[in-house]
């Protein structure tokens, strides 16, 4: 690629981006057909009663003012009073949010990038707890011009539990330079794993935070595509409801250092809108700053759509459904999976389950290879390294179950072909 009539700035930005583009592109199965693509965190699942939501929604709600230039700064006044009901009724906040908490995003990837830009210096960085999204590493790169370090625990059943603190703690104290480190991210419900943080390591986090007068970003897009049926494990625990967090006495800096990301993208199945927000509820100037930042990204036409879905009467009825449809989905394939020997991480969120695709150990280059046979096969999934880079245990690889059973199918023949093939 010819990188002459671009900026140095951007250069070096696409330059540390690209690998890991490239690597996201470009298989092909070998008898040209589509291939199943179960690679992406999307839940089809929704889709039928999501359509019918929004076709009303439009046909009810758009009015002459929704073609003009947006009204308020942080987002469309009538979106942020349906979030701030959406996120007291939903999220257990230790106290009240309020509209203006509430910043309106073009989706979590630009709440995620605005944020930073508020809370960095170029060239900072953050510490990531692993495994994580893909995705974090070009948003935070792009603008804020962010480093993220990825934290990694030493297994990936510690990753939801202590053993990520410990991580986080040494990451910090090893660091060369811990002052240019501003934020913890973490992303609870956890993608890959589908599994939430214990509340008590999220407390303890926060109190790292403080004592160290970091940031506490926790990305919660997965909060409530839940369909954890096991009573022992980690029930969805949001920062906001932390004791102190939401508290805008003066005194509180920790509450002025702890956001919450969400967005309509997965637990509504609707990431085509983009309609997203930060919620920080005792910090008015990384709100302004934010807001700067991601300034008339959403469009009013999106803020028609969410506002109506998240009023709708019917709403806690359709997050009921599609805990059941999730739950039946993900039963479907993990029971598959089982049938085949494939060993996977028990899942609780979200709509993904990460799975050991090669039993024992293995390397990157191995995994790499497994994945590419499986396209050719035709079946694309994400290869587990892309959400631990760096780092952690080869081998993984996630898959996408918010999908028709037919595809679970299709899933679970490849994967039975290419274990014949290892024979
Ligand atoms: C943890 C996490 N955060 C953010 C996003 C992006 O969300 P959005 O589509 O709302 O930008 C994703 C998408 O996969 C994600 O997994």
């Amino acid at each position: 690629m010819d990188f002459t009539n671009i900026s140095e700035q951007m250069r070096g930005r696409l330059q540390a981006i690209l690998p890991a583009l490239r690597a996201s592109h470009g298989v092909s199965t070998a008898d040209g057909l589509p291939p199943v693509d179960v690679s992406i965190a999307e839940n089809e699942l929704l889709r039928t009663e999501m359509l019918d939501l929004t076709k009303a929604a439009i046909n009810a709600h758009l009015q002459p003012k929704d073609l003009a230039y947006p009204e308020g700064f942080g987002g469309d006044p009538e979106l942020l009073a349906s979030l701030a009901r959406f996120f007291n009724a939903h999220f257990q906040p230790a106290n009240p949010v309020e509209p203006g908490h509430i910043l309106a995003t073009s989706g979590a990837g630009n709440a995620l990038d605005a944020l930073l830009c508020a809370v960095c210096n170029d060239g900072d960085r953050v510490l990531v707890a692993g495994p994580c999204w893909e995705g974090f590493a070009p948003y935070f790169r792009i603008h804020a011009n962010v480093t993220p370090v990825f934290v990694t625990a030493p297994s990936l059943d510690a990753a939801t539990r202590a053993g990520i603190l410990d991580a986080l703690m040494a990451a910090y104290h090893g660091d060369e330079d811990p002052g240019r480190i501003k934020a913890v991210v973490l992303t609870n419900p956890n993608n890959p794993l589908g599994r939430c943080y214990d509340p008590e390591v999220l407390r303890e986090c926060l109190r790292f935070c403080n004592l160290h007068d970091l940031h506490l970003i926790s990305d919660e897009v997965y909060a409530l595509s839940s369909f954890r049926t096991d009573p022992n494990s980690a029930p969805f625990t949001s920062v906001l409801s932390l004791p102190d967090v939401g508290d805008s006495g003066a005194s509180s800096t920790q509450a002025s250092r702890v956001h919450v990301v969400w967005s309509l993208s997965k637990d509504l199945g609707c990431g085509g809108l983009r309609l997203g927000c930060i919620v920080s509820q005792a910090n008015a100037a990384l709100r302004l700053g934010s807001g700067l930042a991601s300034f008339w990204q959403v469009s009013s036409l999106a803020s028609v759509l969410a506002t109506a879905v998240l009023n709708s009467a019917g709403l806690d009825d359709l997050l009921q459904r599609n805990s059941e449809a999730l739950r039946e989905s993900y039963e479907r394939l993990t029971d598959g999976l089982t049938r085949l020997g494939l060993q996977y991480i028990p899942a609780t969120h979200g709509m993904f389950v990460f799975a050991k695709l090669i039993a024992g150990a293995c390397t990157a280059p191995e995994e790499a290879a497994a994945v590419e046979k499986l396209a050719r096969l035709g079946l694309i999934v994400a290869p587990g390294q892309r959400f631990s880079p760096g780092g952690a245990e080869c081998g993984w690889i996630r898959i996408t179950f918010a999908v028709v059973p037919e595809r679970i199918s299709r899933v679970l023949e490849v994967l039975a072909q290419f274990q014949s093939l290892q024979e």
